[in-house]
């Protein structure tokens, strides 16, 4: 049995809070809002609950999560030593959507971080994952709390649809702000780079800090494992169209389809209009897009359709390169 408690934002009860952190201490899973999306959080130092949170989401056991703080202080806790750069991103950018790769304790459970020496960490700007931290008195590890390579929940009711009766509690506390996860940073060899691009720009952090290393590095091991494995992904058949001819393109992909196969093609420009398919727009602003997006392609799972073409991420500002990335990863076609 999966329980729901709603919690507003604004008006948070204590007693609610107690009730989901009492959850947390006996080894459960709670599932709760962050700024970027839902979280699904357990006891970073219970390694029977860290190891459930894997078996629920069908994720590879290669895969670190994330350790979700409450409090600075508490980070000396979990890594080794804290690059000066990196303090300095932390003062910047937390309570925030940005996760450090660092070098770990080693009283950390290795499960948290699949066995590497590093681990990774934030601190979630939402009241209600804040508050739930703190209660609970302990960091909590949370990935995204939906089923593995499915797109990120950013309401309660994606969460319920993957992982009801799997997990103990959901708090829904309405939709997320961001809607798509935080910027990982990896300081753990050479230069700081970014491993998976999210809300905070690299103009944001070299503005912070100076010079990134440049590229995700395709090693044949990477770096961020998780970055390897298809993500956030619709079920339907989904193809991202690129380049300047993109109209012609899906046309003709609509044309080629089978009659009577159900299309959806989603656009990021008022004026695009296609026929014989279902035209979804999902809005002109980068920040409409991230909120709607990973949504978008939920609704379109639910209404049976056959195949989902997008139109090419128009260059807008900072946040075009985690709405690519997140694009090219659902269309397979990313690193
Ligand atoms: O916004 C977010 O970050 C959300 C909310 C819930 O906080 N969480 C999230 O977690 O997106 P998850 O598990 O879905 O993605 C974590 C990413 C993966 O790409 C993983 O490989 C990477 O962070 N990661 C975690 N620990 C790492 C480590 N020690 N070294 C390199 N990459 C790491
Ligand atoms: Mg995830």
């Amino acid at each position: 049995m999966t329980l729901l408690l709603r919690i507003k934002k604004t008006a948070i009860e204590p007693e609610k809070i107690a009730q989901a952190a009492a959850v947390i201490k006996r080894g459960g899973l709670v599932a709760f809002p962050t700024e970027t999306v839902y979280g699904l959080g357990a006891d970073a130092f219970n390694p029977e609950a860290v190891k459930r949170i894997y078996a629920v989401k069908g994720r590879p056991v290669d895969n670190p999560l994330i350790v979700h703080i409450a409090d600075l202080a508490k980070i000396n806790s979990l890594v080794r030593l804290l690059p000066p750069e990196a303090g300095v991103l932390c003062a910047r950018f937390w309570p925030g959507p940005l996760t450090l790769v660092l070098d770990r304790r080693e009283h950390l459970p290795p499960e948290v971080s699949a066995g590497l020496s590093t681990v990774a960490i934030r601190m979630p700007d939402n009241p209600i994952a804040l508050a739930l931290i703190r209660a609970a008195g302990t960091p909590l590890v949370a990935p995204s709390a939906n089923l593995s390579s499915r797109p990120s929940p950013t309401q309660a009711r994606h969460v319920m649809e993957d992982l009801a009766g799997l997990i103990d509690l959901i708090i829904d506390g309405g939709k997320t702000a961001i809607g798509m996860e935080s910027t990982v940073v990896d300081f753990t060899s050479g230069p700081p780079r970014i491993l998976r691009p999210g809300a905070i720009t690299a103009q944001d952090i070299e503005a912070a800090i100076g010079p990134l290393a440049l590229g995700g590095g395709k090693s044949v091991r990477p770096k961020s494992p998780g970055m390897k494995y298809r993500h956030y992904a619709p079920r339907t058949r989904f193809i991202l169209v690129e380049g300047e001819n993109f109209r012609h393109d899906i046309r003709q992909l609509i044309a080629q389809a089978a009659k009577g196969k159900k299309i959806a093609v989603i656009t990021f420009r008022q004026e695009s209009s296609y026929e014989d398919c279902l035209v979804v727009h999902a809005g002109s602003s980068s920040r409409t897009v991230a909120r709607r997006l990973f949504e978008i392609f939920r609704d379109l799972d639910n209404r049976g359709m056959d195949l989902i073409i997008a139109e090419p991420y128009p260059a807008t500002d900072g946040l075009d390169m985690m709405i690519w990335d997140r694009l090219k990863k659902a269309a397979g076609t990313g690193n």
